[in-house]
């Protein structure tokens, strides 16, 4: 049996911190043999950067991939190639920097993980996710066993969608990008396994991430403001995936959620 706790988006510096206080402890605690992490938002909550992409690796995060915030912060189109444990999105033109994937050891599975931004109500450039899969699952034939696929997208049929496109062909289909954790975690009939949404790793006293009184002032009147990362009820979110390797097949996925001690 293979365990892989996947985290959902890391915002900002209080996604980080409780990372760095309680990963290494929740690792033990749930017997994870593997950690993925999407970390997007974990500078300043848009995109990532060299320094924090090494702490995130050296507090326990295997696999760190990203999302549609992948480019926002300056140089890291620079940094990225150096990180062989970084993907960003696969359905991204070829020409944008950075690996399409990660095989990793998983006591001698190879897990390949990639990421595919959807295309429904989403800002980025990208290729279509499900044939991007397709030659995702092609490419890697021979160099991995098994696939974690993160869908980070907003539409919920679009990722419902993939994990069905799938099912038999993935170890698990888990989503990204809402930073709302969704109710749905299963295993597919034919043995993949799916959530809609892992949630953020983040504050949630907060909208989705930022400090509720901008983000709702913006709804109420239209005009700007800067949003900045909140900082009340952070919980690391994410979801557990038990993998029977002898058998190919998701047991059981599970949604996890951890609050901070202090409550903060
Ligand atoms: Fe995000
Ligand atoms: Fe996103």
């Amino acid at each position: 049996m293979a365990k892989i706790l996947f985290i959902g988006d890391i915002v900002g510096k209080p996604g980080r911190e409780i990372i760095a206080e309680r990963l290494a402890r929740l690792r033990t605690e749930l017997g994870a043999d593997v950690v993925v992490a999407n970390a997007e938002n974990a500078a300043a909550g848009s995109g990532i950067n060299g320094t924090i992409a090494k702490s995130l690796l050296a507090t326990g995060v295997d696999v760190i991939t990203l999302g549609d915030h992948v480019w926002d912060q300056r140089g890291w189109d620079d940094e990225i190639d150096d990180f062989t444990r970084v993907c960003r999105p696969a359905n991204l033109p070829e020409s944008n920097p950075g690996r399409d994937h990660v095989i990793i050891d998983v006591k001698g599975f190879r897990l390949a993980v990639f990421t595919v931004l959807g295309r429904t109500f989403m800002g980025l450039k990208a290729d279509c996710p499900f044939l991007t899969a397709d030659a995702m699952l092609k490419k890697l034939e021979g160099q991995a066993d098994g696939f974690l696929v993160e869908i980070h997208a907003e539409a919920t049929s679009e990722k419902i969608a993939l994990g069905w496109h799938l099912d038999g062909r993935a170890v698990a289909v888990l989503g990204t990008h809402t930073h709302v954790p969704t109710a749905d975690a299963a295993v597919l009939p034919k043995g993949t396994g799916f959530l809609c949404d892992a949630g953020m790793t983040g504050p949630y006293a907060s909208v989705l991430g930022r400090e509720i009184e901008p983000v709702l002032g913006r709804f109420l009147d239209g005009m700007p403001r800067r949003f900045e990362v909140a900082e009340g009820d952070v919980r690391i979110s994410g979801a557990l995936v038990d993998y029977d390797v002898a058998k190919k097949r998701a047991v059981k996925v599970e949604l996890v959620t951890v609050r901070r001690a202090s409550g903060r």
